[in-house]
């Protein structure tokens, strides 16, 4: 059974998008059978994957209005591994719909549930906001990934996350766990950032990943190519951080899906290269 990852925070431009389609794509290098799924109407996947709307054939959207199955909407990447359903960019009328359907909050869980034993990873990018279509994937989800950015907000956003889930865990899904929170756009040499970080090391010691994603020109680059940062420039520094993303994620989940990062001393700073 293929583990579900919402990667969610209820705050826009902290890394979303950027590390669903990275961490699917370094995941399907890696050779596990990967799924990304685009739950934001801003379409963002799409363009990052360079897919073009003429090539787009059926999306989430028609999953949620029941004009195609799940199975339908799949589309085949260049990546063997790497399998995409996107969501189209939706007008105001559509979206106002989907903001509807997606009160049917079990259908998203109960599809893909249906057809989580042909991945080993679904990977799962949704909308800066929680009502709908973020509690849908929080519902359906084995785990949230959690992507900070420095900046103001930043940890009421996690807090408010955090406490939504236990909502949901609470009503809906108890199983939910924390896949842990990913610094997604990390300035070395800056102390707003380094504090940043050291505060939430503090509070939250046990859900820290130990992979760090650099501030990368790389990343902001690819969006402008329409290509995954790691597939357009695999040696940048935040490719090879997203490299060591997938193996955290593929260790992590072998040992077991409700293992903690508790037996991880999270101050291991090989790979962030940082002391504390
Ligand atoms: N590690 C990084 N280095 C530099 N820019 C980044 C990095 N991660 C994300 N970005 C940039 O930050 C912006 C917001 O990222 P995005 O993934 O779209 O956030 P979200 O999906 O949360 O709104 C984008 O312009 C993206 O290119
Ligand atoms: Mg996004």
């Amino acid at each position: 059974m293929g583990k579900i990852i919402a990667i969610a925070l209820p705050k826009g431009g902290v890394g979303k998008t950027t590390a669903a389609v990275n961490l699917a794509f370094a995941l399907s290098l890696k050779k596990k059978r990967t799924l990304l799924i685009d739950l934001d109407p801003a379409g963002c996947c799409s363009s990052s994957l360079g897919f073009i709307k003429e090539k787009i054939n059926g999306d989430m959207f028609d999953v949620f209005n029941f004009s195609k199955s799940l199975l339908q909407v799949i589309q085949k990447t260049e990546e063997e591994n790497l399998s995409f359903i996107p969501l189209k960019n939706l007008n105001y009328k559509d979206e106002v719909r989907l903001s509807k359907l997606a009160a049917n909050q079990s259908l998203l869980r109960n599809v893909l549930r249906a057809e989580a034993h042909s991945f080993d990873f679904i990977i799962i990018d949704c909308p800066p906001y929680l009502i709908g279509l973020t509690t849908d994937a929080l519902i359906a989800a084995d785990s949230v990934l959690i992507p900070f950015m420095t900046g103001k907000f930043s940890m009421n956003a996690v807090d408010k996350i955090l406490d939504h889930m236990d909502n949901i865990k609470k009503n809906f899904n108890q199983h939910l766990s924390v896949e842990g929170i990913l610094m997604s756009n990390y300035e070395y040499n800056t102390k707003v950032s380094f504090t940043a970080k050291k505060e939430l090391y503090a509070k939250y010691p046990d859900l820290m990943l130990r992979t760090v994603i650099p501030k990368n020109v790389a990343i902001v680059e690819a969006t402008f190519q329409n290509k995954p940062s790691i597939k357009l420039n695999p040696s940048a520094k935040s490719s090879v951080a997203y490299l060591l993303l997938a193996d955290e994620i593929i260790e992590k989940n072998s040992l077991g899906y409700y293992q903690v990062l508790t037996d991880i001393d999270v101050k291991d700073t090989i790979r962030t290269k940082e002391k504390f």
